[in-house]
């Protein structure tokens, strides 16, 4: 639990970070607005403000897509704890910037202090979940897995309340909520001293038995790990079997092309579900239909997002990954709709207004149940440890399609009015039929098993035409 814990503190930040700018949209405008008027002496022009607010948005996940690539820079060099403790100077780096940014009257400082938090957060989405699938007992993977979701959406859901204009949503308090991911750092911290280095990592790039050993009693709670070591030497075994893989050879080769493709396909709609239009911009996209107190709204879809990660959390060693993806990715889809149905009416039919606050939540709920914990861990499961460092490969996919939704909702709001939910149901139900026929369960097998799956795939690919193999299923198995 202590290692967990503390490992997920960074996932909270991410989540903090990805709510934080919703809440206090109108009121950081406001200051983008007066300090464009100090220098230039005109009122800020719209499609300035737009790109300003997009950018100050977005800029996260341009963060995030340059540090989830890095990851693999650092776990196997310093190990996966020290990692996540050398992480944290970036995260005082961004909370000094964002929280003086008003003083020195710079909206640059704020928009950079994003970038570095994004940073932040991208090394964090491959660090955090790395960590815990490596430190988890196979049976509880899935369910600690999902505790990286919850990091993520307690953090968004602080963000939220403390974004309310009462506590620190407001002119004079808002550089202090920007900056307040400096606390969750200091506490990260203090703990990660305490906890144990991933017995992967020692074993298996360490070549440290003893102290895997060791680290394995202390995370097990008992001294007869044999299981356990036995595992991990099997894996190490196998990865030296296996050559180098360069990233062009992960798509070629036909045993990694596989799980490479569901990766990616697996974070894609994570993030093309549209769930960041939600907590990037929700506040503004209940503010048109007339929703009296928006920021409630928008604190409504953050306890509805997270009494959902906790439902996910129970269910998902007993429902399986694939089900509860392709699930939630439908619920997403009908909700999507009613959305849309809502928003059209609109004009019409006032109380419309409050069938768009049912359609995000169900949206919200739909996510969490599958499309939002399931890629994080799930992208672990399917790689051998030498190809598990190609995670960066899906970080760098899902940070991506973050940018792409965060840089370019409010545009395309813009354009297509009640109807941009549209898009998100089109590419929702595409999801949904790839990971019908696609997407292997995982539950309750461990890392060697489900390697060993692919392998047999890909040796029956070689062997058999396609047509062949389509007949027997093994395609649509694994
Ligand atoms: C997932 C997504 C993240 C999103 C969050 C919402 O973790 O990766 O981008 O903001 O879920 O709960």
């Amino acid at each position: 639990m202590l290692a967990v814990g503390t490992a997920v503190i960074g996932s909270l930040q991410f989540g903090y970070n990805t709510g934080v700018i919703n809440a206090p949209q109108n009121v950081i405008e406001k200051f983008y607005n007066e300090t464009w008027l100090d220098r230039y002496q005109e009122i800020i022009p719209k499609t300035t403000m737009t790109t300003l607010w997009s950018l100050s948005v977005a800029i996260f996940s341009v963060g995030g897509i340059v540090g989830s690539f890095s990851v693999g820079l650092f776990v196997n060099r310093f190990g996966r704890r020290n990692s996540m403790l050398m992480a944290n100077v970036l995260a005082f780096i961004s909370a000094a910037l964002m929280g003086f940014s008003k003083n020195a009257a710079s909206w640059e400082m704020l928009i950079i202090g994003r970038f570095v938090v994004g940073l932040y957060s991208g090394l964090a989405t491959g660090f955090v979940p790395m960590y815990v699938g490596e430190v988890s007992p196979t049976a509880l993977r899935g369910a600690l897995g999902t505790l990286h979701q919850l990091g993520i959406v307690v953090g968004i859901l602080m963000a939220q309340i403390f974004g309310m204009d009462v506590i620190m949503g407001n002119d004079t308090m808002w550089p202090f909520l920007l900056c307040f991911t400096f606390i969750p750092a200091v506490l990260q911290c203090c703990l990660l001293p305490f906890c144990p280095e991933s017995p992967r990592f020692l074993l298996i790039i360490r070549n440290e038995e003893n102290k895997a050993k060791s680290v394995l009693k202390k995370l097990r709670g008992t001294s007869d790990v044999a299981a356990d070591m036995q595992e991990m030497k099997e894996e190490s075994r196998q990865m030296m079997r296996e050559k180098k893989v360069t990233i062009p050879e992960l798509f070629r080769s036909p045993l990694y092309r596989q799980p490479m493709i569901i990766c990616i396909m697996l974070q894609l709609s994570q993030q093309l579900s549209g769930i960041n239009a939600v907590f990037y911009y929700s506040t503004k996209i209940f503010q048109k239909p007339g929703v009296e107190q928006p920021v409630y709204a928008t604190i409504g879809a953050g306890v509805v997002n997270t009494a959902f990660t906790v439902v996910s959390l129970f269910v998902v060693e007993r429902a399986g990954r694939r089900s509860l993806h392709f699930l939630g990715l439908l619920g997403m889809a009908g909700s999507a709709v009613l959305m849309t149905i809502a928003l059209a009416l609109l004009e019409n039919v006032p109380w419309m207004s409050y069938i768009s606050i049912v359609a995000i939540f169900g949206f919200v709920a739909f996510f969490e149940i599958g499309p939002g914990p399931i890629p994080w861990f799930i992208v672990a499961e399917l790689f051998s440890q030498g190809p598990r460092l190609r995670l960066s490969v899906a970080g760098l996919c899902n940070w991506t399609a973050n940018f792409i939704v965060g840089m370019c909702f409010q545009y395309v709001e813009e354009l297509c009015g009640p109807y941009v939910f549209i898009i998100f149901t089109i590419f929702l139900l595409g999801f949904f039929v790839f990971t019908y026929f696609k997407v292997p369960e995982t539950k309750g097998r461990t890392f060697d098993e489900i390697s060993a799956g692919f392998r047999q795939a890909a040796s029956a690919a070689e062997k058999h035409s396609p047509e062949e193999l389509n007949s027997l299923g093994a395609d649509s198995q694994l």
